[in-house]
């Protein structure tokens, strides 16, 4: 079995990834999670200014995963670029990509956090625009709107010469939206789902159970929301689909990726396993893709898109082979495990 795949013209060994965030960002954790057989890590989002975060409780298991308000505590991209530069030498040898994240409170600030990360050279920079714009009369986070989130993307994308993910928020109307706008506005690819808005009350204290009232929910009960969201966007978008959101185990890896992920975070599991969890999970996803039958890990990307195979069949048969899209892409083929426009 081929376990590698590649996105952005990057090489991983498997396309089990660390989500951002749930292990902090610390040199020596992260080699332990690619010694461990993670295909990549990723660093916790940083923005231009330390920010100190939520006050606690900030994280909660409620038993179908995880609800969080941590608040994007971080130490500062200043500081956190000589982690990632400590983090790059160790992983090199190892032959494991290292993902920046960064966030910003402004569309300059995402300019600025993309420059410093870049100093450390990561293979790819995620960009979490799940957090309030300071310039907007609400402070609506950039996720939720495709001018903002375009507006983000042009700014990072002009800011560094790395490749860039787009990280997408589920709560929106239409998130199919906002990546075709960070897609246009340059994106090399969107990572698809951050934490689903949601609440919980202690019923004997009468109140919302996080010192922050709301939160984001992750872990096993969003996985549905998150296989939809990355079918409909590898549906239309041509650049590849990083999927994140409730996966536990190897079949799930597979469910992802037959979904249209080309690669697959898990942010929950490791935090409630243990950083060896995406080793273990990378080959079982393995072992469960060759019982399918498949040759390599790459060809099960995509492999669930049932519009597609039905106008392939009608190709073979002579018939038109093309997918309306929606209406921005409009004839899209299945080629190759990707939807090419
Ligand atoms: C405690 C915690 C901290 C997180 N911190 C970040 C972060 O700093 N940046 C980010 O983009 N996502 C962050 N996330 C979201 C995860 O990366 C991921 O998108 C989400 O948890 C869904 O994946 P999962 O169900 O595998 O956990 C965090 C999630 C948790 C649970």
């Amino acid at each position: 079995m081929d376990s590698h795949v590649d996105c952005c013209g990057i090489r991983f060994p498997n396309p089990v990834m660390l989500a951002s965030g749930v292990l902090g960002t610390e040199a020596g954790l992260l080699e332990r999670v690619a010694r461990g057989g993670a295909g990549a890590v990723t660093s916790k989002s940083a923005s231009p200014r330390p920010r100190t975060g939520h006050p606690n409780p900030t994280v909660l298991d409620w038993g179908y995963g995880l609800i969080n308000a941590v608040g994007l505590a971080n130490p500062g991209v200043e500081a956190e670029v000589e982690v990632l530069k400590d983090a790059k030498a160790r992983l090199k040898p190892l032959g494991v990509p290292l993902v920046a994240s960064i966030f910003a409170e402004t569309v300059d600030g995402f300019g600025l956090a993309a420059e410093v990360v870049s100093r450390a050279q990561p293979d790819l920079i995620e960009v979490n625009i799940s957090c309030p714009n300071l310039a907007h009369e609400l402070g609506r986070p950039f996720a939720l709107d495709p001018v903002s989130a375009a507006r983000v993307t042009r700014t990072v994308k002009s800011s560094t010469a790395i490749p860039v993910a787009v990280k997408l928020s589920p709560n929106v109307t239409d998130i199919v939206e906002i990546g075709l706008a960070v897609q246009e506005a340059g994106a090399d690819a969107v990572v698809a789902i951050n934490t689903v808005a949601g609440m919980l009350i202690d019923i004997h204290a009468r109140r919302p159970v996080l010192a922050n009232l709301e939160g984001g929910i992750s872990g096993p009960a969003i996985k549905p929301v998150a296989i939809k969201a990355v079918y409909d966007l590898s549906r239309v978008l041509r650049v590849p689909v990083i999927g994140v959101g409730g996966i536990s185990d190897g079949k799930d890896v597979i469910e992802m990726m037959m979904a249209g992920a080309t690669l697959v975070e898990l942010g929950s599991a490791v935090r409630l396993h243990g950083p060896e969890t995406l080793g273990r999970i990378a080959a079982e996803a393995a072992r469960i893709a060759e019982s399918l039958g498949f040759g390599s890990m790459q060809d099960v990307v995509g492999v669930a898109h049932v519009e597609q195979k039905r106008h392939r069949h009608l190709d073979a048969a002579g018939g038109h082979g093309t997918v309306r899209g929606r209406g921005k892409l409009p004839h899209q083929d299945f080629h190759a495990g990707h939807l090419v426009a």
